[in-house]
């Protein structure tokens, strides 16, 4: 019998990539997927994995789920709901241990130390309780996702010409297929443990220069304005709540927060990174890919 590695958040962005990756790693037989939502993706079988129900809100449930798994990707939820996410976080850090998992891999996100970003409290949260526990456990740091550059900045629509944000600073974006990459290296390696590993691209930009690349893309002129934190929320009024919760994140961004480009990605892919350009190239082709990413931060 192998050495069996549990995977949730498989069905989403981050959680395929990662799943794509470590089936060219490792045997399939070696790979139990936790699904949330079971119903309509057959072809996880089809890959030769087992497929099992696993809701990170349902602890009993999870039981079974993670009975026999010798190490579990731990997939952040995807919520603005800090009481939410730690609780379930912390629910499958309990049913994991009492389940005999030896190894939990964490999705944080790579914001540096201290940020009073809220985006940052559940991961904070996640990752204290991790580090408490006898579990043997790897924090993984994702940059902030390229994709993301419309929340950045501060929920930018393509059909606009302004970007307005309460405060700039440089972030070391980086590629999802990257992080997904790297992210099943470090699964795939079994090392890394009590290790926090940040992953980010190799060059930081400051959000004025990702308004220039964006000008350049969509071939016209994006005005770049610093605006008070009341004139940033009274231009998001349509989506007060989300954007009041997103105004944490510029202190830490003026702060140098985001900026620290780490070489692990570089290291662990054996390549240079995603070029910001290049992703943002392709996510532009990809009829309005940005603001639909961007719809989707608003709903959750
Ligand atoms: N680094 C960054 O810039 C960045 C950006 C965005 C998000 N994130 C974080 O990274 C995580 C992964 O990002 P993503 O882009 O892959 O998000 P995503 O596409 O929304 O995927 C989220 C995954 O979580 C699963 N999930 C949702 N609710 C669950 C529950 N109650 N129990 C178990 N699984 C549940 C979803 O399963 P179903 O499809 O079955 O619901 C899906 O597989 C996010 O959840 C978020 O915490 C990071």
């Amino acid at each position: 019998m192998g050495h069996k590695i549990i995977l949730t958040g498989t069905t989403g962005k981050l959680g395929s990539v990662v799943f794509k990756h470590l089936l060219q790693l490792i045997p399939a037989s070696d790979i139990i997927v936790s699904v949330h939502n079971p119903d309509g993706h057959e072809e996880l079988k089809d890959k030769g994995v087992e497929v099992r129900s696993g809701d990170f809100n349902d602890p009993e449930s999870l039981v079974l789920t993670f009975k026999g798994g010798d190490a579990l990707l731990l997939m952040s939820l995807p919520s603005r709901d800090d009481e939410y996410r730690i609780q379930g976080h912390t629910q499958v850090i309990d049913v994991a241990r009492k389940a005999g998992v030896k190894h939990i891999y964490y999705t944080s996100l790579a914001f540096g130390d201290e940020s009073d970003a809220k985006v940052m409290k559940a991961h904070y949260a996640t990752e204290e309780y991790l580090k408490h526990d006898d579990i043997a456990c790897t924090i993984i740091r994702e940059g902030p996702y390229m994709t993301s550059y419309p929340l950045y900045l501060g929920f930018y629509e393509t059909s606009s010409d302004t970007v307005a944000v309460p405060g700039d600073g440089k972030v070391a974006f980086a590629a999802r297929e990257d992080l997904g990459e790297a992210t099943a290296k470090i699964i795939a390696s079994g090392d890394y443990n009590g290790k926090t590993v940040t992953l980010t691209g190799s060059k930081a930009y400051s959000l004025q220069e990702v308004t220039q690349l964006l000008s350049q893309e969509l071939k016209k002129d994006i005005a770049f304005q610093k605006v008070s934190d009341e004139e940033f929320l009274k231009r998001n009024e349509d989506k007060r709540d989300v954007a009041e919760w997103w105004l944490s994140t510029y202190a830490t961004l003026e702060k140098g927060g985001l900026a620290t480009v780490d070489p692990t990605l570089e290291q662990l892919l054996g390549k240079k990174p995603r070029q910001l350009e290049e992703v943002l190239r392709d996510s532009l082709q990809n009829a309005k890919a940005g603001d639909k990413e961007l719809a989707q931060w608003v709903s959750h």
